[in-house]
């Protein structure tokens, strides 16, 4: 792989709770360098800090202490404003549960991303890159779990975001249909060049990445690298 220009990096980031006089640490001085178009994937047990690490990368929650650098700038230091539009410009989320608009068709859906965002005209080769292209004008009822979270890809990927944050994106998925949106993924990445930041509790899907990331006690304590991607279909499932 050439080599990749940086595109988020902390530095000495704390992120530290009050709690009767004691103070936990959810973040312990974390210095992470995240390269564009990488996949990484954050695995470790309940309590270990995860999410609170990918509010902090993400701007969702700001860091006690320490340097949150996006493009070189550092986000830490935004006002609340400031970083809500650095976030609907710049960044892509997608949860456990997928938060479509019932109302909507799956098009439709895919155009509230986008307005989102700074393009507007990508919409159908979005959607064709999820694999929905048979499916633009029905509802989210009419959709299955694994198509609705298709479609909140999607949406997320209309504004086209530097970097992609999942927090258990298959967390509510059976094992055939969470393969399938891992795929919907790595299609991203590859066709669009998206950043992916994944959050799992799922051993296997560290499998995918590029580098996988142990979090534990705040700190992260382990970094393997993949030398290669294994394909989302032959990874082993919990
Ligand atoms: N608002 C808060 N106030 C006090 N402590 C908090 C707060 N949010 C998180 N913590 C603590 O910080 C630590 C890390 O929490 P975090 O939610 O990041 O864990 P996690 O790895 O995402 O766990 P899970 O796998 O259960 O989602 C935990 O000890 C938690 O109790
Ligand atoms: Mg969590």
């Amino acid at each position: 792989m050439e080599e990749k220009k940086t595109i988020l990096k902390l530095e000495n980031v704390y992120k530290t709770y009050m709690q009767g006089g004691t103070k936990t640490h959810a973040l312990n001085n974390i210095d992470l360098d995240i390269k564009s178009g990488e996949i990484v994937v954050i695995l470790g047990p309940s309590g270990a800090g995860k999410t609170t690490l990918l509010n902090v990368l993400s701007g969702l929650d700001s860091p006690t202490s320490g340097r949150i650098l996006f493009d070189g700038k550092d986000i830490a230091k935004y006002s609340q404003m400031k970083l809500t539009k650095f976030r609907k410009e710049n960044l892509g989320f997608i949860f456990q549960t997928y938060n479509l608009l019932e109302h909507l068709n799956v098009k439709e859906n895919v155009m509230v991303g986008a307005k989102l965002g700074k393009s507007k005209d990508n919409v159908d080769e979005i959607i064709e890159v999820v694999g929905l292209s048979n499916h633009k004008k029905k509802y989210m009822h009419e959709l299955s779990g694994g198509e609705q979270q298709r479609v909140s890809i999607a949406r997320a990927l209309a504004k086209k975001p530097s970097i992609m944050f999942a927090d258990e994106p298959t967390g509510a998925l059976d094992e055939k249909t969470g393969k399938i949106v891992l795929r919907t993924l790595i299609e991203a990445n590859e066709k669009l060049g998206t950043t992916m930041i994944i959050v799992t509790h799922n051993p296997g899907i560290a499998k995918i990445g590029d580098r996988v990331l142990h979090v534990n006690s705040g700190v992260i304590d382990k970094e393997i690298i993949n030398e290669t991607r294994m394909a989302p279909e032959e990874i082993p499932w919990g």
